[in-house]
C-alpha cells in the first residue's frame, strides 16, 4: 500500500524527482492559475494520470507555500500536512539566528521530528550542520529533498526513526517541533503532541541546548523549570511559543518581520484612569505576560490590574502597541453608546474588547450604525465598571494574512 501524506503519496513523490517528474512538474508550475481540467488535459497529453495528478498536486502546494516560504517555494516540495504543520521561513530564521548567537560557531543540531524541514532548512542555511528525524518515510523524503533543492544536502542528513531514538548528548543542539495534530484536528493538550511530551522532556534533559517550538497557549505549568519561554508574533499576530532550556531563565516577546524584542523585568504598572491615548501590547508581550513593561516604554498606567490595556497621557511611538487617542469615556450602555455614535454620524467602527463579555457582532447589528465617520470603540472595564472607550487609531491598519487589521508603525530591526 502507498504511504501518504495528504493528497500526496510516496510512490509518486518518488517519481516527481526523476528527470521526467521534474519535466512534468516544471509544467505543472506554468499552468499555475490555469483551468484544473485545461491543466490535467494538457500534462495528459505527455504523462499518465499518476504523475499528471502528483505534478498538479505538487505545483499547487508551491503556490500556496509561496506565504511562507517566499519564492524558495518554487524550488521546494511539500506534502499538504507537512506545509500546514512547518514554520514559516522568517520565524525559523529568527530561531536560527538566535541559537547561533547562543551557541556560536557552527552547531551541530539535531531535529527530532523535522517535518517537510521549514526548522532544519533555516538552521542549515545558518551554519549550521543537521542531523534530522521523522516516523513518517514520505515526510523524511520531501525534507531531504528539500534540502537538496536549496544546496544544503551536504549539511543535512535526514531519516526515518522515532525521536525517542535520538541521542542528544551527541549533538550540541536539540530542536524539537512535535507535531499538534491527532487524528481528530488540531490539540491543544502538550500530553497529546507527537512524539508525547515526556519524551520530548527526556529529550531536553539530555541535551546541552534545547529549543522547542510549542503552541501560544501552552499553559504556563508545563514550561520547564529553567527554561526561557519567547512568544513570536509575526505582523502582529502571535504565531508560537519557543522553549529555550540550557541558557538561562525568564519570558521574552518577540516582534517579527522587525526583529524587536522584550524580556521580563518585573515591572508593575500602576493603575490609573484613562488618559488621552489608550495602548494595546502586541499579544506576544501579552502571552509573556510583559504588559507592565509595555506600559514602562510608553510611559503609561493600566486601566485595571486584570485587563491587558494600557492608558498614558502623551502620545508615544512604539512597535509593541497599537495607540488609540481617547475621544470619549461612558459606562457601558447600549443605549448611550448608540446615542454618542450617532451624535458624531459613524456609520463604521472597530469593536475590539478585553474583558467584556459582550457579544460584538450582536452589539454592532443593534447598533444601527449610520454616517460618513469611522471610529473605534473599545469595551473594556475601569476599575471593574464595564466601561466604553470611544477613540481614534492611531496606526493605519494593515491588514494581516488572516484579515485582522495590525499596528503599521515601523518594525524596522534593532541592534
Ligand atoms: C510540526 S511537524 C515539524 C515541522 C517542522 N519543524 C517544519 O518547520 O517543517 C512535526 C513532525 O513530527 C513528526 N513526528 C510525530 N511523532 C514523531 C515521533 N514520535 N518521532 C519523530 N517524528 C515524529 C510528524 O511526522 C511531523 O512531520
Amino acid at each position: 500500500m502507498a504511504l501518504t501524506s495528504g493528497d500526496v503519496d510516496l510512490d509518486a513523490f518518488t517519481e516527481l524527482l526523476t528527470p521526467r517528474g521534474r519535466r512534468a512538474l516544471a509544467e505543472a508550475g506554468e499552468l499555475t492559475g490555469a483551468d484544473p481540467v485545461v491543466a490535467a488535459t494538457t500534462l495528459r497529453k505527455t504523462y499518465d494520470a499518476g504523475l499528471t495528478s502528483a505534478a498538479l498536486t505538487q505545483a499547487g502546494l508551491r503556490q500556496r507555500a509561496r506565504a511562507k516560504f517566499g519564492a524558495d517555494a518554487g524550488r521546494m516540495f511539500f506534502t499538504p500536512h507537512g506545509l500546514e504543520q512547518s514554520t514559516r521561513a522568517e520565524v525559523a530564521e529568527h530561531r536560527a539566528r538566535r541559537l547561533l548567537a547562543l551557541h556560536g560557531g557552527a552547531p551541530r543540531v539535531v531535529d527530532a521530528c523535522c517535518g517537510i524541514g521549514g526548522d532544519l532548512l533555516a538552521l542549515a542555511r545558518a551554519g549550521c550542520t543537521v542531523s534530522a528525524v521523522d516516523t513518517d518515510p514520505l515526510t523524511v523524503a520531501v525534507a531531504r529533498a528539500n534540502a537538496e533543492a536549496l544546496g544544503l544536502a551536504d549539511r543535512v542528513t535526514v531519516s526515518v526513526a522515532d525521536a525517542a531514538e535520538v541521542r542528544p548528548e551527541n549533538y550540541d543542539v536539540l530542536f524539537a517541533d512535535p507535531a499538534r495534530r491527532t487524528g481528530r484536528g488540531r490539540t491543544f493538550d502538550p500530553m497529546a503532541y507527537s512524539p508525547p511530551w515526556p519524551v520530548v522532556l527526556g529529550l531536553i534533559s539530555r541535551a546541552g541546548l534545547a529549543c522547542l517550538k510549542v503552541a501560544p497557549g501552552l499553559p504556563y505549568e508545563f514550561i520547564p523549570e529553567r527554561a526561557e519561554a519567547e512568544w513570536i508574533s509575526y505582523k502582529g499576530e502571535v504565531k508560537e511559543a519557543t522553549l529555550w532550556t540550557g541558557q538561562g531563565g525568564g519570558r521574552r516577546a518577540t516582534l517579527l518581520p522587525g526583529g524587536h524584542t522584550l524580556t521580563a523585568a518585573g515591572v508593575r504598572a500602576p493603575v490609573g484612569p484613562p488618559g488621552r491615548y489608550v495602548y494595546e501590547p502586541d499579544g506576544a508581550a501579552i502571552r509573556a505576560h510583559l504588559v507592565g513593561e509595555v506600559a514602562e516604554l510608553v510611559g503609561g498606567r493600566l486601566l485595571d490590574p486584570m485587563i491587558a490595556y494600557v492608558t498614558a497621557d502623551a502620545p508615544a511611538t512604539t512597535p509593541w502597541a497599537a495607540g488609540y487617542e481617547v475621544e470619549d469615556v461612558l459606562p457601558f450602555s447600549l443605549k448611550k453608546l448608540r446615542a454618542a455614535l450617532r451624535e458624531r454620524q459613524i456609520g463604521n467602527v472597530t469593536i475590539k474588547k478585553r474583558g467584556s463579555a459582550v457579544d460584538i457582532e450582536r452589539l454592532r447589528t443593534d447598533l444601527r450604525l449610520s454616517g460618513p465617520n469611522s471610529l473605534v470603540v473599545i469595551l473594556t472595564r475601569i476599575l471593574d465598571k464595564p466601561s466604553v472607550i470611544l477613540c481614534k487609531d492611531l496606526s493605519p491598519a494593515r491588514i494581516t494574512e488572516s484579515g485582522h487589521p495590525y499596528d503599521n508603525r515601523d518594525l524596522s530591526i534593532q541592534p
